[in-house]
C-alpha cells in the first residue's frame, strides 16, 4: 500500500473526452474512455490527496470520495479546471480535449440534402488549457500533460514528447501510446514520464492504476509546496 504520500495535496484532474457540439443531436468526439484519469483520481485520494475530478464524458465510474464536475465541451472544461485550479497544488490534464470545434452549434438537425456529396465544416481551434494553466501566475507548484502519440517508432515518439513538454511548459509529461488496441478504451497502459527537460524520469506498463500510481510517485517527489496561491 502506498500510505498517504499525498495527505494535504490538492489535485485537480481532468478526464475524459470533450464533445463539441455539431447540431442538437450530433457531436465531434474522441475515443478517450476516461479510465486512466479515473485511476488517477482514485489512486490520489487513495493516497490522502483532495481530488476534483473535472469528467468529459467518462465511459467508467468515477471514484468515491472525489468532488466530481462533469463537464462537456473543451470551453466547459477550461472553465472548470481553471476555476479549480486557482486553490490547487497540482493539476493532472489527463482528458482528450478536441483541439478544434465547429465554428457554429447550428439551432436545427444539418439536412443532408442542404450540403450534397460533399459537406465542408469550419472549425475553429479551442484554447490550449495546459499550455494556458502553465503560463499562469501564479500557477499551480505542479502541471501534467498527456500526449498521446500514435507513431510506432519509440524514439520519435520520444523526440515527440519533448517538444510538447517544451512547447506547452508544462513539468511533466506523460507519454503514451496509443491506437486501436493500446492506450485509449484499454484495461492497461505503457508510458514514459518526461521532465521539463525531456527526459525520462519514469515509467510503466501494466494497470491503468499502477501507471497512475507511477505518475504520482513522480509528483510526490516533486515535493510539496510551502505556499498556495
Ligand atoms: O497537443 P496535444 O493535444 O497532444 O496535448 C495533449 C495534452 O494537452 C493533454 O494533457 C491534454 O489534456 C491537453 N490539452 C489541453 N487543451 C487542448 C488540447 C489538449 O489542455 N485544447
Amino acid at each position: 500500500l502506498a500510505g498517504q504520500d499525498l495527505a494535504g495535496r490538492r489535485i485537480v484532474i481532468s478526464a475524459g473526452g470533450t464533445r463539441e457540439p455539431l447540431d442538437p443531436v450530433r457531436y465531434l468526439g474522441n475515443r478517450s474512455s476516461g479510465r486512466q484519469g479515473v485511476a488517477l483520481a482514485e489512486a490520489a485520494a487513495a493516497r490522502g490527496a483532495s481530488v476534483i475530478l473535472v469528467a468529459a464524458h467518462l465511459e467508467v465510474p468515477p471514484p468515491a470520495g472525489v468532488d466530481l464536475r462533469p463537464v462537456s465541451t473543451a470551453l466547459e472544461l477550461q472553465a472548470a479546471v481553471e476555476a479549480a485550479a486557482a486553490t490547487a497544488d497540482v493539476v493532472i490534464m489527463a482528458a482528450a480535449v478536441a483541439d478544434y470545434r465547429p465554428a457554429e452549434r447550428r439551432a436545427d438537425k444539418i439536412k443532408k440534402d442542404e450540403a450534397g456529396d460533399t459537406f465542408r465544416l469550419d472549425l475553429v481551434k479551442n484554447p490550449d488549457i495546459l499550455a494556458g494553466l502553465a503560463r499562469a501566475v501564479p500557477r499551480p507548484a505542479v502541471i501534467v500533460g498527456f500526449a498521446a502519440e500514435t507513431e510506432a517508432d519509440p524514439a520519435a515518439r520520444l523526440e515527440l514528447g519533448r517538444q510538447k513538454v517544451a512547447r506547452k511548459g508544462c513539468d511533466y509529461l506523460v507519454l503514451n501510446r496509443v491506437g486501436w488496441s493500446q492506450g485509449f478504451a484499454t484495461e492497461s497502459n505503457d508510458i514514459v514520464v518526461l521532465d521539463r527537460r525531456g527526459d525520462i524520469v519514469n515509467e510503466a506498463s501494466g494497470t491503468k492504476l499502477s501507471v497512475a500510481n507511477c505518475i504520482l510517485d513522480v509528483i510526490v517527489q516533486a515535493g510539496t509546496p510551502d505556499h498556495h496561491p
